[in-house]
C-alpha cells in the first residue's frame, strides 16, 4: 500500500447552493475511528440526493462546511480502525453512507457496516456506481415487494440508476417486467435489460400497455419517479397487489385502499451488503455508466442530473 498522505482533494462546499457551490477543496484526510474502514476512493456515484444534499445539507442537520457530498463509492482498504477485523489493506471495497456523506474525494472514512467487498468479477467504476442503487433495488425487489417467479411488475422510471438494476434484478427472480422509459433510446436501452415489455411514460398510453401486459392487473408494481404517469401505474395494479416507492420519489404518492403501498429506505450493512454481492453474480448484473466526470467536475455531475433523462448512472471518476 501506498502511504497515506496527510491531504486529499474533494469537491466541496463551503454554503449550500447549486452545481456552483461544488468546487475543488484540497482538505485533511479523514481520521480514521476505531470502527472505521478508510478507503482511497477509485469512483464515486451521483445521484439527486447528492444535489439535494448540496442545497439542504444532511437529514440530520450536522452538516458543517467545507462538506463534501457523496453517498457511495468504491476503492481500496487504505487503512483500518482498530476493531476492524473483517478487511485487509488493500481489499477491493463499495461502500454507501447516507447519514454524512464524504464521497466526493480522494479518501472517505465509513463505518466498516456499510462497506462490501467488491464482487470479483465487477471492476472499481461498476462498483462505485452500485451501492446507493444497487441496494435500493434489490430491496425494493426482494425485501419489500418479494417478487415471485411467473409475477409481472412494472418498474416505473426503469432507465434511471435505480430502475436500470431493478429491471435486471426482477427478471432474475423470474418475473415478467413491464419497464415505463422515455425515448427510443431509453425503450431500446429497457429492453437490452431484459423488459419483457416496455412503454414510453411520457409520451406512451400506460394504462393500455398495462392491460395488455397483465390483463387481470399487476401483482407488483415499482415506482422511481412520481406525477400523473404513477397515478396510471397504481391503476394498473391488481387487488392486493403490491406498491413500493423509495423515499425521495416525490411529490408522495397518495395511499390507495385495498393495496399493500410501502415507502422504504435502502439499508446498508454487513448482511445487505453479502446479499448484494451474491444478487450481483448470480444475475450478471451489467451497470451502465452514462456518463464520468472528473473530481474537479463534480459541479458539471450535478448539472448533468439535473437535466435529468440518465440512462443508467452518473458517476466521478477519482483515481
Ligand atoms: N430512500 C432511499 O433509500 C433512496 C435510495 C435511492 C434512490 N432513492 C430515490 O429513488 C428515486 C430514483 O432514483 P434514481 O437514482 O433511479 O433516479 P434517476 O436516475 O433520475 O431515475 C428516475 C427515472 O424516472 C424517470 N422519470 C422522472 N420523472 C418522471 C416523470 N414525471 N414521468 C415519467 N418518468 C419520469 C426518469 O426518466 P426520463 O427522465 O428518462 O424520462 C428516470 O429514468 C429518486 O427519487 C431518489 O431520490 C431513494
Amino acid at each position: 500500500m501506498s502511504k497515506i498522505p496527510t491531504t486529499m482533494l474533494a469537491a466541496a462546499i463551503d454554503r449550500f447552493g447549486g452545481p456552483e457551490v461544488l468546487t475543488l477543496h484540497t482538505l485533511p484526510v479523514p481520521v480514521v475511528e476505531a470502527g472505521e474502514v478508510l478507503i482511497a476512493l477509485h469512483t464515486s456515484g451521483v445521484g439527486s440526493w447528492d444535489a439535494w444534499m448540496s442545497e439542504h445539507g444532511l437529514d440530520s442537520g450536522a452538516t458543517r462546511f467545507p462538506f463534501v457530498p457523496g453517498t457511495d463509492g468504491a476503492g481500496v482498504v487504505a487503512a483500518l480502525g482498530g476493531r476492524v477485523r473483517r478487511f485487509e489493506p488493500g481489499d477491493r471495497v463499495y461502500a454507501y453512507n447516507y447519514d454524512t456523506a464524504g464521497f466526493y474525494a480522494q479518501y472517505a472514512a465509513v463505518p466498516a457496516f456499510k462497506v462490501g467487498r467488491v464482487p470479483p468479477q465487477f471492476n472499481l467504476k461498476s462498483a462505485g456506481a452500485v451501492p446507493t442503487v444497487g441496494l435500493t433495488a434489490l430491496q425494493g425487489i426482494d425485501d419489500v415487494l418479494q417478487v415471485k417467479k411467473g409475477e409481472s411488475v412494472i418498474i416505473h422510471g426503469a432507465g434511471g440508476g435505480v430502475g436500470h438494476l431493478a429491471v435486471q434484478f426482477a427478471k432474475w427472480r423470474g418475473a415478467r417486467v413491464l419497464a415505463t422509459a422515455s425515448g427510443k433510446e431509453g425503450l431500446a436501452f429497457v429492453r437490452r435489460l431484459g423488459a419483457d415489455a416496455a412503454v414510453d411514460a411520457r409520451q406512451g398510453d400506460v394504462t393500455e400497455a398495462a392491460a395488455r401486459f397483465a390483463p387481470g392487473g399487476v401483482d407488483a408494481l415499482l415506482a422511481l419517479a412520481s406525477g400523473e404517469v404513477l397515478e396510471r401505474c397504481i391503476d394498473a395494479v391488481r387487488p392486493k397487489g403490491r406498491f413500493a416507492y423509495p423515499n425521495g420519489v416525490e411529490p408522495v404518492p397518495v395511499k390507495r385502499p385495498g393495496m399493500q403501498f410501502t415507502a422504504y429506505d435502502a439499508v446498508a450493512g454487513v448482511r445487505e451488503f453479502d446479499r448484494l454481492g451474491r444478487a450481483i453474480q448470480a444475475s450478471r448484473l451489467k451497470v451502465h455508466i452514462a456518463e464520468a466526470y472528473p473530481l474537479a467536475e463534480a459541479a458539471r455531475a450535478h448539472e448533468r442530473i439535473a437535466a435529468g433523462h440518465v440512462l443508467g448512472k452518473v458517476v466521478l471518476r477519482i483515481r
